[in-house]
């Protein structure tokens, strides 16, 4: 478009995003002597990974005896048989390392009396394939996203990474179905570039910012799904959303699970200890979607406390406050900011909130993203994928808390390895065709010169609200059908948007509208697909269907969005039973029992 000129750069390899898995993918690129880039729109220690607060998990042992093989275990059963067990066994085999490197670079964990690593239990967590709870997750307080983010960013500037930082990816450069490069806008003078590449990695995290309420960054706006979307390309398992336990109530912000793993228990508006009727063994430990689906059933049966009893308590007023002062001091001030409550003398209310997408891009275990073309799987040649915004999968249906930060890691160092073994550096690249980016410029004018009745923030809330009511930790097929219809029609509707800034440099209202209409996707198909998955498995808790059924629906959903109509389809691929070696066998369904 002539209002515009292109400012062109070539790299190996550019990824975007720079939470944990983006720096992870782009120092593992660069080490591998690949030209790197990381295109960001926010600086690199301000991705949501920061917010991270209980920890990473991986079979150390130092806090008693534990086995990859378990963890592999209890991360198959946690995804309620939806996670791939070749991607899993990967990622229990390959934690110890890359926390060992984490430790390595600088980041500074908690420690055990003996100098080890300091380890705490979560959720679904066990020793000896579900016998009891064990502490796996190793931690830095209850910051050890903020510590692994400012460590791996020093570490990815000491292999050279070229960072873009406040660029606003803006899509994908497609040319026959190969990925070839992005697009992208420079918030802070207006330029606009065009990176060519090897390979692009999308590490632009979760879409959490579709619902209303929710743990995530304003900005986890999902950029990446939604360019995969315009791309052609399907997504993967989004019916699958993760609400935490314990977001405060009203404001939703994040009381990490390491609370409750430091002792912390939940109670209903009797006082009583709830979690033990609904998982005996493991209590207040069980996995997220149980014990969020626990506090909603004390909540709707009329045990939710407060004078609306519409929350739950969660007690750390018995923990010794040296444990509080040390272990979880970020936790005790949100409880003081957001919610007034000193947790060495109250509960803090709290309510379950949406926190993590375990749907995303489909990749393999070394990054690559799939799709699928006349009923076959194919590698999508050029593009890559890592953390929240891929789709390995192996959360599943239901993610493990702590298992996020481990499979930033070792699935970022994945695609640095992949990277370094198929790309030749400084390899040469065929010109990008001339009007490559064109059609990109074309939607990104159309939203600058917007001019309709319905500003950007009442459009969202529309969507916010949408979401939230209807795809909810309980749903039902009426219900999802009205999501459905909902998302419909704020889609027809949404072309009816005003951006009032007209400027290049600094625009948050063409942002917060770009990221807007990417949510609108992101928020279309995951209704769709919930819509259609008629069981309940994990995160998916459907009444009229509250059974899981492994025989029709041990499947992951794939979801193609129709950009210029906003109709959805659907298709499936089966989960992989096999596992990487013969070393360690399928694990097979079975109720889950905690
Ligand atoms: O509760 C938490 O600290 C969150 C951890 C996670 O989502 O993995």
């Amino acid at each position: 478009m002539a209002a515009y000129t292109w400012i062109d750069h070539t790299f190996d390899v550019v990824v975007v995003g720079a939470g944990g898995s983006g720096l992870r993918a782009a120092l593992g690129c660069a080490q591998a002597g690949l030209k790197t880039a990381c295109v960001t729109k926010v600086f690199p220690t301000r991705s949501h990974t920061v917010a991270a607060q209980g920890g990473i998990s991986a079979a150390l042992g130092n806090m008693g005896e534990d086995k990859w093989q378990w963890h592999m275990f209890d991360t198959v059963k946690g995804s309620d048989w939806l996670g791939d067990q070749d991607a899993i066994e990967y990622l229990t085999r390959n934690a110890p390392a890359a926390v060992y490197e984490l430790e390595h670079w600088g980041v500074p964990f908690s420690r055990t009396e003996n100098g080890k690593i300091y380890q705490r239990a979560f959720g679904g967590m066990t020793r000896n394939y579900g016998e009891a709870p064990v502490q796996r997750t190793c931690a830095a307080a209850d910051r050890t996203g903020h510590a692994m983010l400012h460590t791996m960013y020093g570490q990815s500037l000491r292999y050279d990474v070229d960072f873009f930082v406040e660029y606003f990816a803006l899509d994908l450069i497609m040319e026959d179905g190969a990925c070839r490069g992005l697009t992208a806008w420079k918030l802070d003078d207006g330029t606009l570039h065009r990176f060519r590449a090897q390979t692009v990695v999308i590490a632009t995290g979760g879409y959490g910012r579709a619902f209303l309420s929710c743990t995530g960054a304003h900005t986890q706006t999902g950029d990446g799904n939604a360019m995969v979307l315009r791309a052609g390309l399907p997504l993967q398992d989004m019916e699958f959303v993760q609400f935490h336990p314990t977001g405060i109530f009203p404001a939703g912000c994040l009381i990490t699970e390491g609370a409750r793993g430091e002792g912390g228990y939940l109670t209903n508006a009797n006082g009583e200890r709830f979690m033990e009727r609904y998982a005996p063994t493991v209590k207040d430990l069980a996995p997220r979607d149980m014990v969020s689906r626990a506090m909603t059933v004390e909540i709707r049966e009329g045990r939710g406390v407060g004078p609306n009893k519409d929350h739950i308590h969660l007690h750390l007023e018995h923990l010794d406050p040296k444990v509080l002062h040390e272990r979880l001091p970020g936790i005790s001030e949100s409880a003081k900011i957001f919610a007034g409550v000193d947790v060495t003398r109250e509960p803090i209310p709290v309510l379950p909130t949406v926190h993590y997408n375990m749907g995303g891009i489909p990749t393999n275990y070394h990054g690559e993203v799939l799709t699928k073309v006349n009923g076959e799987q194919r590698v999508a040649p050029g593009l890559m994928a890592v953390g929240e915004a891929a789709c390995v999968s192996v959360h599943g249906a239901n993610r493990l808390g702590s298992n996020s930060l481990i499979d930033l890691v070792v699935f970022g160092r994945a695609v640095g390895l992949r990277c370094g073994e198929t790309l030749k550096a400084n390899a040469t690249q065929p010109m990008l065709a001339k009007d490559a980016g064109d059609a990109h410029l074309a939607r990104f004018d159309k939203f600058r010169h917007a001019n309709g009745k319905t500003s950007t923030a009442q459009l969202r809330d529309r969507m916010q609200r949408a979401m939230q009511d209807t795809c909810a930790v309980y749903r039902t097929g009426a219900v999802l059908q009205e999501g459905v219809d909902r998302m419909a029609r704020l889609w027809d509707e949404a072309p009816d948007v005003r951006v009032t800034d007209r400027s290049l440099i600094w625009n948050t209202d063409l942002v917060e509208t770009l990221e807007f209409d990417n949510l609108m996707g992101q928020a279309i198909v995951t209704v769709n697909g919930g819509l259609n998955r008629t069981e309940s498995r994990g995160a998916h808790a459907r009444e009229d269907f509250p059974e899981r059924d492994d025989e029709n629906w041990m499947k992951h959903t794939l979801a193609w969005l129709d950009a210029k109509t906003g109709k959805v389809r659907l298709d499936y691929r089966p989960v992989h039973t096999n596992t990487m070696t013969n070393e360690v066998e399928y694990i097979p369904p079975k109720k889950r029992v905690y």
